[in-house]
C-alpha cells in the first residue's frame, strides 16, 4: 500500500509517499523560517497563505523524485490537528479534495502521532513497546507507546514546553527564530557551571515537566548582566540553560524508563534534533543498558513522511478507518492520549 502524506499544521508545508514494503519512496519539504523570522515568530495568515503556494508544486516534486504517479497512490493521510487552524485547513482541504478528484480514501492524523512513529522511518525499526520523549515547539510528553494507536500519557509539561522554552531563551539571547539550534550552537561556547540555572520539578516524584521558571531564571541572568553583557556572557548563559533543561528531560525519559519497566526509548520532535540532549540520552543508555532511538535529523521537525507512515499504519491495521466521506473538520486542539483504541 502507498500512501501519500500532508502535512501544514504549523510553518512546514510537507509532502511525502510512504510504501508499506519499500518505505519512503520521497519526502518533499518547505519550512517558511526565513518567512518569520523577521516577526520573531510564526504569523498563522501568512503559514496559511504560504502553505497554499506550496503544496501542489510539492506533491508534484514527490510524485516525480518517486517516479510515481497518482494511480499508485491507495490513500491520503493528512494532518488533522494539533496546529494553527487555517494551517491545518490548507493541508486538509488539499488532500481531501485530491482524494475525492481521485476516488481514493482519507484518514487524518495526530501530528503528535506522526511525530511518535517518526523513529520508525528507518532500517531497522524500533519494535513495541517503548517509551517515548515528545519534545517540540509545542509539546512535551512522555509516553508509553504499547503498539500503534494505544499511547498513555505518563507526564507531561504544565507550562512551557520545551521547544518553546528554547525559542523564548533565545529570544532573551537576541538570537534568532527558531531559537532551538541558535541557542545549541552558541552553547557550546559557553562554560557548564559559570551559570547555575534551576532543575524545575527534578525532584517533583512524577514525571511532569515545567519550564518556564527556567526561562523566567534566564531573563534574570539577562538582566544582572545589563548593556554589559557579552557575547561570551551570552554563551554561558545558554549553556546553564541547555545543561538544565537536558538534565531535566533526561532524568524523567530515566524515571518514566524504570515505572514503565521498558528498556528502550525513542525521542521524537524537534527538539530531539538537540545535540546536547542526544548525547546526554546517549551517554546515560550506555550506562545503563537500555536502547535510544533518534529519528533521522531530517525528520526531527515537522515533515509529510511521518503523516504519511502514521496513515500507513493505521490503514494495515485499521482498515475500516480509510474514509471516503469527504467532509473535512480540523482540530486544533487535541489531546494525544484521546487516540487510544
Ligand atoms: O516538532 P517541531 O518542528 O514543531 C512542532 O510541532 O512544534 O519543533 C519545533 C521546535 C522549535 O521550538 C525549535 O526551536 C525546536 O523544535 N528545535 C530545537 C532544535 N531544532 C529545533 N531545539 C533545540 N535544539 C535543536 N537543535
Ligand atoms: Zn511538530
Amino acid at each position: 500500500m502507498r500512501v501519500l502524506g500532508i502535512e501544514s499544521s504549523c510553518d512546514e508545508t510537507g509532502l511525502a509517499l510512504y510504501d508499506t514494503q519499500r518505505g519512503l519512496l520521497a519526502h518533499a519539504l518547505h519550512s517558511q523560517i526565513a518567512m518569520h523570522r523577521k516577526y520573531g515568530g510564526v504569523v498563522p495568515e501568512l503559514a496559511s497563505r504560504d502553505h497554499i503556494r506550496r503544496v501542489l508544486p510539492l506533491l508534484e516534486n514527490v510524485l516525480e523524485k518517486s517516479g510515481a504517479t497518482r494511480h499508485d497512490i491507495d490513500a491520503i493521510a493528512w494532518t488533522q490537528g494539533p496546529g494553527l487552524a487555517g494551517a491545518l485547513l490548507v493541508g486538509a482541504s488539499v488532500a481531501n479534495a485530491l482524494a475525492m478528484a481521485w476516488a481514493k480514501p482519507v484518514i487524518g492524523i495526530h501530528h503528535l502521532e506522526g511525530h511518535l512513529l517518526s523513529p520508525l522511518l528507518v532500517d531497522e525499526p524500533p519494535p513495541f513497546p517503548f517509551v517515548a520523549l515528545l519534545v517540540s515547539g509545542g509539546h512535551t510528553q512522555l509516553m508509553r507507546v504499547t503498539e500503534v494507536g494505544a499511547y498513555e500519557t505518563l507526564g507531561e509539561t504544565l507550562d512551557d514546553a520545551a521547544g518553546e522554552a528554547f525559542d523564548k531563551t533565545a529570544k532573551l539571547l537576541g538570537l534568532g527564530y527558531p531559537g532551538g539550534p541558535e541557542v545549541s550552537e552558541l552553547a557550546q561556547a559557553g562554560t557548564s557551571g559559570v551559570i547555575k540555572l534551576p532543575r524545575p520539578m527534578l525532584h517533583s516524584g512524577d514525571l511532569d515537566f515545567s519550564f518556564s521558571g527556567l526561562k523566567t531564571a534566564v531573563l534574570t541572568q539577562v538582566q544582572r548582566h545589563g548593556d554589559a553583557i557579552t557575547v561570551q556572557d551570552k554563551a554561558n548563559i545558554a549553556r546553564g540553560f541547555v545543561d538544565a533543561a537536558v538534565d531535566v528531560l533526561v532524568a524523567k525519559s530515566l524515571a518514566a524508563l524504570k515505572r514503565t519497566g521498558l528498556k528502550r526509548l525513542v525521542v521524537a520532535g524537534g527538539v530531539g534534533a538537540n545535540r546536547q540532549l542526544r548525547a546526554a540520552l546517549s551517554a546515560a543508555a550506555t550506562a545503563r543498558g537500555f536502547q535510544v532511538h533518534y529519528p533521522d535529523l531530517s525528520l526531527c521537525t515537522d515533515n509529510g513522511a511521518m503523516i504519511a507512515l502514521a496513515g500507513a499504519l493505521r490503514l494495515a491495521r485499521w482498515p475500516e478507518q480509510a474514509s471516503f466521506d469527504y467532509a473535512f473538520t480540523v482540530k486544533p486542539r487535541w489531546d494525544l492520549a484521546a487516540l487510544a483504541q
